[in-house]
């Protein structure tokens, strides 16, 4: 936005000389009162801030913003000022109050309100300092566990995204398990200005459970619980459940052999009784199989 009304004054020469002149004419001709200390403002990124020039209820000659040597908004009693003042801006009737929406980091820094009275008493100044932030994202953790030689160990990264200030991950300190952080890093995007903050940290998992959270700025993650027995590294997990699976099946298949074999084993023994009642040997060779083996031992000699 900021950059938008840059260009501009500075494409249109007539208008920028004409704001050139005034600011010459603020500087060198007047003795310009400075205000007591700096107003501090506040904004968000994305929302809007609302200045206010320190003026008394008197007529005015001028009253304006503006940043560094650049017209904001404002109002100059024998000037139209529409033209430069920056399009994300708004001066309100009593020509005192700005307001500024659509804030960027590029909005962040020094502004000064400059205002004389009609009675021309000398030209005054007030310096107004905006600061702005922006909320990071709430923090997300991923887990990555592993068990190298029997030693069960996690690599936590956890990262938040697009604030403003720089802020660098903070670990809470879980209290039985031994870790360290490995790297952090807060890269700001050169175009935004905007702040990807993160960090990654290593858990001994000797000691079993233990959970963990991290925060940046005044954004908690969520409570999460690493080294956990019951949450080994999936390819151990999926091998555990592939071998119930397993054996679920094999045991249904043998019980249902068996009990296949008991019906038939029933059926032949009783098939035996009659044919031995009946004298019919060679019926009972064919029948009767494994089972009747002694019998037809028996049968043979
Ligand atoms: C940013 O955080 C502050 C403090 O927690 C909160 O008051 C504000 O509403 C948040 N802003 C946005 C845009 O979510
Ligand atoms: C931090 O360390 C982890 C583990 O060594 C690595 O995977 C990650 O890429 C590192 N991150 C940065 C920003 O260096
Ligand atoms: C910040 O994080 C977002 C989301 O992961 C990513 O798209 C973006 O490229 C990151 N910006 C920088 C400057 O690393
Ligand atoms: C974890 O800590 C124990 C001692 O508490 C140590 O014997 C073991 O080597 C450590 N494991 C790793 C992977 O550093």
């Amino acid at each position: 936005m900021a950059s938008h009304c840059n260009t501009q004054y500075f494409l249109n020469p007539r208008l920028s000389f004409r704001l050139l002149a005034l600011v010459g004419t603020l500087t060198w001709h007047f003795l310009v009162t400075e205000g007591a200390g700096p107003i501090e403002l506040r904004g968000e990124v994305g929302g809007s801030v609302t200045f206010s020039c320190p003026v008394a209820k008197q007529k005015l000659k001028f009253v304006y913003f503006q940043r560094g040597e650049i017209f904001v908004n404002g109002y100059y009693e024998s000037k139209n000022t529409t033209q430069l003042a920056w399009k994300n801006t708004r001066v309100d009737d009593d020509k005192t109050t700005m307001h500024m929406y659509h804030l960027n980091i590029s909005h962040h820094g020094e502004y000064q309100c400059h205002f004389q009275y009609s009675d021309n008493s000398g030209a005054q100044k007030q310096v107004i300092h905006l600061s702005l932030t922006a909320n990071y994202s709430k923090p997300a953790l991923s887990v990555h566990c592993s068990d190298d030689n029997h030693r069960y160990s996690c690599l936590v990264t956890c990262a938040s995204h697009y604030g403003y200030p720089s802020k660098k991950v903070k670990w809470n300190e879980p209290a039985i398990q031994m870790w360290k952080v490995l790297n952090s890093s807060e890269i700001s995007d050169p175009k935004t200005m905007m702040v990807n903050s993160s960090s990654t940290a290593y858990f001994n998992c000797s000691n079993g459970k233990t959970s963990v959270r991290c925060s940046v700025g005044d954004v908690s993650s969520d409570m999460v619980s690493i080294c956990s027995p019951r949450d080994p590294p999936p390819v151990f997990h999926n091998l555990v459940i592939i071998a119930i699976l397993a054996t679920m099946g094999i045991s249904i298949i043998l019980i249902l052999l068996l009990y296949w074999r008991c019906k038939k084993g029933q059926r032949g023994a009783a098939a035996v009784d009659f044919m031995l009642i009946h004298g019919d040997v060679r019926k009972c060779e064919e029948e009767a199989t494994v089972h009747n083996e002694k019998n037809e031992a028996t049968e043979a000699s």
